[in-house]
């Protein structure tokens, strides 16, 4: 069966990255988790999104293990916890992570969210950047970091975030931070880009699926493709994974795009970076 090929994206370092990748977060436990990218490997996808606290980083080694594609096939992100911040701890972190991928790289590696509160985001960089020169990671970035998170981080940075992941879908489109990433060469990775579910019942958002034959998760994530984001769509369902790759044989026309931009009401998933200091 062929496979669609997914486009990449040139980081501002030079790496490329896969702009459609397999989110993991809520697979658990490592069996589901292993199960599931495996589905997403045949499928077609060679980017996969986990993270320390989604305690499946092993999961997804093994099904990488398991699978006939080369480690450099795979476009491997994963993420420090909160709890982990700080130089020596993010060094340990990294190493563990590392383990339970069962690797000895990754392409992409973020600080989970920035908790200010903590005040530990430029120390913990200082440590993602000595990962980076020791050619531990190809690329380092972050997540859920807001304007002035990234303006403190870059001035005491020798390196600029390649990728920030935040939250991003039709109903939280981000303008500041889209107009900031732009501007500094970072690129916008969406996470919850579906809203976990529930901007799939957008009535103007079916209305465009139906006219193009198309399903709305398709048309949310090939919007993210023409804006120029990557994007981490979830799902553990068979028919789903492979729904949410096939989204390279269509383009939103400029009325359909404007139409989404035209959706955004400022409602959050998640909980706003500023408040976030859950470091369980
Ligand atoms: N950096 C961060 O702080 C952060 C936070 C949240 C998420 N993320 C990343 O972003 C990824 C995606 O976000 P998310 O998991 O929160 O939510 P999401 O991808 O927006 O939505 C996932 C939900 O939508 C359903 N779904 C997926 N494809 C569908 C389709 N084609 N039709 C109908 N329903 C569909 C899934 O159901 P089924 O699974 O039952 O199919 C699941 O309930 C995560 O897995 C993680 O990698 C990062």
């Amino acid at each position: 069966m062929t496979v669609p090929t997914v486009p990449t994206i040139v980081l501002n370092n030079g790496v490329e990255m896969p702009q459609l990748g397999f989110g993991v977060w809520q697979i658990t436990p490592d069996d589901r988790a292993a199960q599931a990218v495996r589905t997403a490997f045949d499928a077609g996808y060679r980017a996969v999104d986990t993270a320390r606290i989604y305690t499946n980083e092993a999961g997804v080694g093994r099904a990488l293990a398991e699978s006939e594609l080369c480690r450099d096939d795979v476009f491997l992100t994963t993420k420090l916890w909160n709890n982990e911040q700080g130089y020596d701890s993010t060094l340990r972190a990294f190493d563990n992570s590392l383990a339970k991928l069962g690797t000895d790289y990754v392409d992409l590696y973020l600080i989970h969210w920035p908790v200010p509160f903590h005040g530990r985001f430029t120390e913990t960089w200082r440590a993602f950047e000595k990962l980076y020169a020791d050619g531990r990671v190809r690329a380092i970035g972050v997540s859920n970091f807001e304007p002035d998170h990234l303006q403190t981080l870059l001035d005491g940075a020798s390196i600029v975030p390649a990728v920030n992941q935040i939250e991003f879908h039709p109903y939280l489109q981000q303008h500041a931070l889209q107009e900031l990433h732009q501007e500094l060469g970072i690129v916008t990775e969406a996470w919850s880009p579906l809203g976990q579910g529930k901007v799939l019942a957008d009535p103007a958002i079916n209305a465009i699926a139906d006219r193009l034959t198309r399903s709305p998760a398709q048309v949310i994530l090939r919007w993210n493709i023409q804006l120029g984001n990557i994007v981490v769509p979830k799902s553990a369902t068979e028919s789903r994974i492979r729904e949410n790759l096939a989204l390279f044989d269509f383009e939103l026309s400029e009325s359909d795009m404007a139409a989404l931009a035209g959706m955004h009401r400022g409602d959050r998933i998640g909980q706003h970076p500023n408040d976030f200091i859950d470091d369980f």
